[in-house]
């Protein structure tokens, strides 16, 4: 696939994509492997929504992630596995074996009766084996469903009731930084409530013993050692689903986000060379967890689609100190690091020292992701990591859009700190005001939708169309809305300034606050709650909790943990309330509404311009809430 060598090329590639968006991407599209060229390359109406990219085409992502490299490529690293703990010794699969392992994982999966078009559910530690059944799911066309190993036994059983999931993938348990986690034993109560689940596919890690159900558990070493290294790809159409990721929004349960085979391939391998700049033989880091849409993309199917060597870590930024990831950059000479403002945040209060230890000359590019990069982390992560002389990507972009939408190209464009740039080739983004008209010109700001279908964005939400229809496309009529408030200044550039609806961002993990209500509704003594995001300095935003509770409570610290532990075992310990505070009433509007801007603003610590409050149904509820002092930190 070529790709973009200057900001004059950018310009015009943008321009032909603008113009004439099919043959633009006809032409990136020629260089996958396809079974069958497509009938139509676009297809689309954004009512329904109704969108199809190279409709007619046959292929199997799975040929473009591996068995077209192992020609040239065969002996090359496909991916490097390190581990939690830094004594552990890593692993390397060059593509030829990685061709193998997925093979065989494909023809363990069919003899378990896993068929084209079924769905496994896969809630797995950051494993080879991992990408190993994301890859022979994509082989057989199942669709995976990948659900991060951090969530609940609730949150899981959720996620395979919604999607009927026949077989579900974990492994016994495995150590996240210095905790223990149980997998099998979070698998085995969510599955109490499933009844679809017909199979569950247990990979030995961490050599723990556990819990075995007979006639359904499988080891995943038994059965996929015993495989034959041969698995035909299955024949997909374009518009075949490829998998499901759930994820939250402003209401209501999680929604299982689809993509498709060919548009979410071709994007993914697209925006992988060009915001990076990909060189042949480049090693190429991402520090996400491949149960988000980061991982996906950009840690399995971008750079296996372009042939890179990409590494995948089990472990945290910290753990066992603070010098872990530059001691990973030195180690594997990286030379694209891609990871979170959280972490950067977390890393930069940790002091230089752990950075100065290690060798990072190596590095060339490094990329932001998942919140907006506030200036200060920008330029630590700038000095002190890229020693001022590597070029720095704040990619813009959501589970929903498949791939990075607004980014600078490395080394190509200018880049502007906490500014996400300029659209990819393909992306056209805009803003509108709270009526959906178009706001134009330079030096503006308004809520971010995109007007014109791009290959790899949502085609629906899983068993539910009207839902996808309802949330991204009919607040605004015609356009794709984001749900993220934008500015754009007097370049033209794009900066985000973050969601503009009930969703809270907390280390780049997006949470609904209507969940996280209900998570905290579930506890007895609870009347109401109210969550509100505020920032904070490590996560960007924190999560601030009002609670109504139904008894005099003595003892504010035991009744804090209690509700963090619903939550825990509700959602998962990611949306843990960091504040919570105890109130009598609510602010509400006459029509019962809660007022979240007085709630966001007393959280943010302002108390004194709390804005209108006549609207309120009881006004000196506002007085309560600020006056008292029923607070844990
Ligand atoms: C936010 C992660 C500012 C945004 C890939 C978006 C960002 C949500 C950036 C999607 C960025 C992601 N600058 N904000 N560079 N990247 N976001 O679905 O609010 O987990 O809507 O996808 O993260 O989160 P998601």
């Amino acid at each position: 696939m070529k790709k973009i060598n200057s900001f004059a090329e950018y310009k015009d590639w943008y321009q032909k994509s603008v113009e004439h968006p099919q043959d633009f991407w006809a032409d990136i599209a020629e260089t996958f492997t396809w079974k069958k060229k497509w009938d139509s390359v676009l297809d689309w109406d954004f009512k329904g929504p109704n969108v199809k990219w190279f409709d007619g085409a046959e292929l199997n992502i799975t040929e473009n992630c591996i068995d077209r490299h192992l020609a040239e490529k065969g002996d090359q690293t496909a991916i490097i596995w390190e581990a939690n703990d830094p004594d552990t010794e890593h692993k390397k699969v060059t593509y030829k074996e990685l061709s193998v392992q997925v093979n065989k994982t494909a023809n363990a999966l069919k003899s378990l009766g896993v068929k084209k078009g079924d769905r496994v559910c896969i809630y797995m530690p950051m494993s080879l084996e991992l990408s190993y059944t994301v890859l022979a799911c994509a082989r057989i066309g199942a669709i995976h469903s990948v659900v991060f190993a951090g969530f609940s036994a609730k949150s899981l059983a959720d996620r395979i009731n919604d999607a009927t999931c026949e077989l579900l993938v974990t492994a016994d348990g495995f150590t996240r930084g210095s905790k223990y986690i149980d997998l099998k034993a979070i698998a085995d109560e969510a599955l109490k409530s499933c009844t679809c689940t017909k199979n569950v596919l247990v990979l030995k890690h961490s050599g723990k013993s556990v819990n075995w159900q007979e006639g359904r558990d499988v080891w995943y070493g038994d059965i996929v050692d015993k495989q034959s290294d041969v698995c035909p790809a299955e024949t997909m159409r374009a518009e075949d689903e490829l998998f499901i990721l759930y994820t939250s929004g402003s209401t209501g349960k999680p929604k299982g986000v689809v993509h498709t085979t060919a548009g979410y391939m071709v994007y993914a391998e697209y925006s992988f060379r060009n915001v990076f700049q990909y060189n042949q033989g480049d090693m190429y880091w991402c520090t996400a967890d491949i149960g988000w849409i980061t991982g996906h993309s950009y840690i399995i199917y971008g750079p296996l689609l372009a042939g890179t060597t990409t590494i995948m870590f089990e472990g945290t930024p910290t753990f066992p100190d603070a010098g872990r990831f530059w001691q990973i950059v030195e180690k594997y000479k990286v030379n694209i690091f891609y990871t979170a403002p959280t972490a950067i945040r977390a890393l930069q209060a940790k002091g230089l020292e752990w950075v100065e230890k290690y060798d990072l000359s190596s590095l060339r590019v490094l990329g932001s992701v998942g919140e907006p990069i506030n200036e200060e982390a920008w330029q630590w992560y700038h000095t002190n990591i890229g020693k001022g002389k590597c070029a720095l990507v704040d990619t813009w972009w959501q589970t929903e859009t498949g791939g990075i939408m607004i980014s600078p190209l490395a080394g190509l464009t200018k880049e502007k700190p906490t500014f996400a740039t300029y659209p990819l080739p393909g992306i056209q983004p805009m803003l509108v005001d709270a009526d959906g008209n178009e706001i134009k010109g330079n030096g503006v700001e308004g809520n971010l939708c995109v007007k014109f279908p791009w290959p790899s964005m949502i085609r629906t939400t899983w068993g539910d169309h009207e839902r996808c229809k309802q949330v991204y496309f009919s607040t605004y009529e015609n356009k794709y809305f984001t749900g993220d408030g934008c500015k754009r200044d007097e370049d033209g550039m794009y900066r985000i300034t973050g969601r503009v609806d009930d969703v809270i961002n907390v280390s780049g993990h997006r949470i609904g606050t209507a969940e996280v209500e209900d998570a905290i509704n579930s506890n007895d003594a609870v009347v109401e709650s109210a969550v509100v995001g505020y920032p904070h300095d490590i996560k960007g935003q924190g999560i601030y909790a009002y609670i109504i509770a139904d008894r005099k409570i003595d003892n504010l610290e035991a009744f804090a943990a209690e509700i963090r532990s619903s939550v825990t075992s509700e959602i998962g310990a990611l949306a843990k309330p960091d504040k919570i505070q105890v109130v009598q009433g609510l602010p509400k509007t006459r029509s019962g509404k809660i007022m979240r801007r007085i709630l966001r603003k007393v959280a943010e610590g302002v108390t004194d311009q709390l804005g209108d409050t006549s609207t309120l149904l009881d006004p000196t509820v506002v007085d309560n809430i600020v006056q008292t002092k029923d607070l844990v930190n």
